[in-house]
């Protein structure tokens, strides 16, 4: 099968690794993809964003199956438009990658079904959104509605914060039209776990746990980024708490979305925190998550070819997913100023002797090829991953690979996982 991925993040890094390794797959594209696609396909120059641009090469290239990666392209339509032109296409329908591209949306579909979620208020205007605020005692959280890289979200533990969250994103509009609408939510407490389930219209297949670390700061401080380091699986969530997060949560939501006319296919992310009073809804995504499926697919037996078909045939019934249950960590290299400014353009060594290292794969995010070099081209730069014999090796092993890459300004949490290891 010809395989187009699109994106090129540290996700489609990680998917075609996995994907290069299913005996079905004869030539695998990206669009547009980076230096470690490269080495895996033939990266071509056609935009995530583009959707013309990927139905276009899809068909001229007769295309087996498209997966498309990041939240944009789903939200803006790249499936519906795939499946128009008669190409078959993994991931949701713009109709329902609305759960991820409008927050408002998503609240409302959880009220809907009662699905445990902070409790919330939307607002359009930065006046009434204010006045709400002021009122407030304890924390708030402010979120853009839309699309914001991972970064619409402020936690404020005082209304001043809040209020000048809520200013930046309606007044300033740094998010731009993703501020139009405002989520405020109250403030939960309790560590996160990230669930990633399969869906392909009617069966849900949830993957094993996993745990993302969103802040920039080790502890868990400073402002929130994409994800700067993940681990699976987590000692957080078991048998028992996963049947409750798939029943309380999963399964009512896609019912939500149905009594909407929106049938779900492909990934739903769930980031959940685990609250005294049990598991509330974050937020949902309408894709795999990055970090997160960087160590589940390292730890993923089964041929993801054969899992991705099933998910878009409506067979996901007929596939079990094995996995290694050595844990695997995931350590973002990210360039000097993420999650804010940064220059692209480093050159970056000790890349073959990382990969070298058994057990470790190191994922490409943020690079592009230049001669023989390879250099830094975005925010979060690298997403180096081990498998270990415990959690405490797997991560001894990740940043011994960490230690012999380098690149002008490199940073790293040096704590992923660390929350989660015995003292
Ligand atoms: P989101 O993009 O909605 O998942 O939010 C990004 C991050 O903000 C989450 O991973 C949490 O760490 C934090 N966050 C979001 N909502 C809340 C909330 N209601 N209470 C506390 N922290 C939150
Ligand atoms: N790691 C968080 C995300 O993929 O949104």
């Amino acid at each position: 099968m010809k395989v187009l991925l699109v994106g090129g993040g540290g996700r489609e890094h990680a998917l075609a690794w996995k994907l290069a390794r299913s005996p079905g797959l004869t030539r695998m594209y990206f669009a547009p993809g980076n230096a470690g696609l490269d080495d895996l396909g033939d990266c071509v120059p056609v935009q995530a964003e583009d959707i013309a641009g990927v139905v276009g090469f899809a068909r001229q290239e007769k295309i087996d199956l498209v997966i498309v990666g990041p939240e944009d392209p789903l939200c803006a339509g790249m499936v519906d438009a795939l499946q128009a032109a008669g190409i078959r296409a993994f991931g949701p329908s713009q109709a329902a990658a609305r759960l991820e591209g409008d927050k408002a949306f998503a609240k409302e579909m959880m009220r809907q079904r009662s699905v445990p979620t902070g409790e919330a208020r939307i607002f359009t205007t930065f006046r009434d959104a204010k006045v709400y605020v002021a009122s407030r005692e304890g924390g708030v959280v402010v979120k853009a509605a839309g699309l914001a890289k991972g970064k619409g979200v402020a936690v404020c533990d005082d209304p001043a914060d809040a209020i000048l969250a809520l200013e930046n994103i309606m007044v300033n509009r740094i998010y731009g039209a993703a501020g139009d609408k405002v989520v405020v939510e109250e403030k939960l407490v309790g560590p996160e776990v990230s669930i990633l389930a399969l869906v392909d219209g009617n069966t849900i297949y949830v993957m094993d746990s996993a745990q993302d670390h969103k802040p920039i700061g080790e502890g868990d401080t400073g402002p929130n980024t994409g994800g700067m380091g993940a681990y699976s699986p987590t000692r957080l969530v078991n048998d028992r708490s996963m049947r409750q997060i798939e029943s309380e949560i999963l399964v009512p939501i896609m019912d939500a979305l149905r009594s909407e006319g929106v049938s779900y296919k492909g990934v739903l992310y769930a980031g959940l925190m685990l609250t005294a009073a049990g598991p509330k809804v974050l937020e949902f995504n309408c894709r795999f998550g990055d970090p997160e499926i960087q160590p589940l697919l390292m730890r993923l037996k089964t041929d993801l070819l054969e899992v991705c078909m099933a998910v878009v045939e409506g067979k996901l019934d007929s596939v079990s997913l094995e996995w290694d249950p050595r844990p695997a960590i995931c350590v973002v290299m990210s360039s000097g100023g993420y999650p804010g400014d940064y220059q692209p353009g480093k050159p970056i060594t000790g890349l073959a002797e990382a990969g070298a290292m058994e057990d470790v794969v190191v994922f490409h995010a943020g690079t592009q090829s230049r001669g023989h070099q390879v250099v830094t081209a975005g925010g979060r730069v690298l997403g180096v991953t081990a498998l270990g014999d415990t959690l405490e090796d797997a991560a001894r092993r990740c940043y011994a690979a960490v230690d012999k890459i380098h690149f002008e300004g490199a940073y790293c949490r040096r704590d992923i996982g660390a929350k989660a290891m015995k003292p």
